[in-house]
């Protein structure tokens, strides 16, 4: 995405937010709807313009803007699935709406609390829970929006195994727009450095949600998931299971783990490129540099 473009995307998120701590008024929720509608319908349009798709996360990220580049990127990952798995444009639309809004009811919770520079307390956590219930009242009240969208933000923190909340809703009884928005949720949230601990790699948040899947996600939908992102995004050096180290040159859509690498190291193997797509080859990634 052009750096003009994500400001401009990030810069109506602020706004949304701005307006709903200063409690929407008639007329700001409207022109707010409408700003966002536009984010929304770019960020769909970004991604299906797109036939090759393939996520690389690579913007390093501060938490002062944590909850406005979660929610574009929300949006953005979430849409990502969403073509995946052949839903229509105005159910991306949907999908883009509810990235960009699910946090939204955060505005009402203390700032002492969701500024918190470490762990939450038992009794935080609860504030923090009434977040997604939050996020549906404000934009029921104030924004013209579908059912589904208000649905799929209430829900978003609903597990697979219903152990989440608000309602401990289990399977698909939750809403298919949640479970997509549960996936992009973690997977953003991870890759974010926070007040309380540092952005994991993206292999490491691609081992943690294969290891929650059935758990905490819809298993087909994180399958799905899978094959959009990449576990090593272009320019990560990896080790190899013959001792050698290599730089990411390029990704296979399907082949999270197995990408296009250019040997450094040993010397007499370096310059050479090698796409570990190819089954054919007994060579695997054992560890990256930041895991
Ligand atoms: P968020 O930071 O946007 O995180 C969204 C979800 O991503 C979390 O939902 C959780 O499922 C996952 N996640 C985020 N960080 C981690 C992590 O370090 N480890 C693991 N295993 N999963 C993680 P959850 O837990 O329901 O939290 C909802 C919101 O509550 C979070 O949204 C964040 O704003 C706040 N929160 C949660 N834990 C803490 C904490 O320890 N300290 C502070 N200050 N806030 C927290
Ligand atoms: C994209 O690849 O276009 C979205 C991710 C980014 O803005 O870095
Ligand atoms: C999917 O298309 O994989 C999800 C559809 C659903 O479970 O509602
Ligand atoms: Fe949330």
């Amino acid at each position: 995405m052009e750096p003009e473009l994500k400001a401009k995307m990030l810069t109506s998120i602020r706004d949304v937010f701005d307006q709903s701590l200063k409690k929407f008024t008639f007329q700001s929720s409207r022109q707010v709807y409408e700003e966002i509608a536009k984010v929304a319908e770019s960020v769909v349009m970004n991604v299906l313009n797109k036939d090759r798709y393939l996520f690389q996360m690579i913007d390093i990220r501060d938490y002062d803007g944590y909850t406005y580049s979660h929610s574009l990127y929300v949006g953005i990952l979430s849409v990502l699935l969403g073509k995946y798995i052949g839903l229509s444009i105005s159910n991306l639309n949907d999908l883009a709406l509810c990235g960009l809004l699910h946090d939204i009811g955060k505005t009402d919770i203390p700032i002492d609390i969701t500024n918190k520079p470490g762990p939450l307390t038992s009794d935080e956590f609860e504030i923090m829970k009434q977040h997604p219930s939050l996020s549906y009242k404000k934009l029921g009240e104030h924004i013209i929006i579908s059912q589904a969208v208000l649905q799929g933000v209430q829900t978003h923190h609903e597990k697979y195994d219903g152990s989440g909340y608000p309602f401990g809703l289990m399977g698909k009884d939750i809403p298919l727009y949640a479970r997509i928005l549960a996936i992009a949720d973690v997977y953003d949230a991870l890759n974010s450095t926070r007040p309380y601990r540092k952005a994991w790699s993206p292999r490491r948040i691609f081992d943690y949600l294969t290891s929650c899947s059935n758990a905490h996600f819809d298993p087909e939908l994180l399958t799905a998931f899978l094959h959009c992102v990449s576990a090593y995004p272009i320019g990560t050096i990896v080790h190899l299971s013959d001792g050698s180290s290599a730089v990411v040159k390029d990704n296979t859509p399907g082949f999270a783990l197995r990408p296009i690498i250019r040997f450094i190291s040993p010397a007499f193997k370096a310059g050479r490129d090698v796409d570990l797509s190819c089954e054919c080859l007994n060579l695997t990634i054992v560890d990256d540099d930041d895991y």
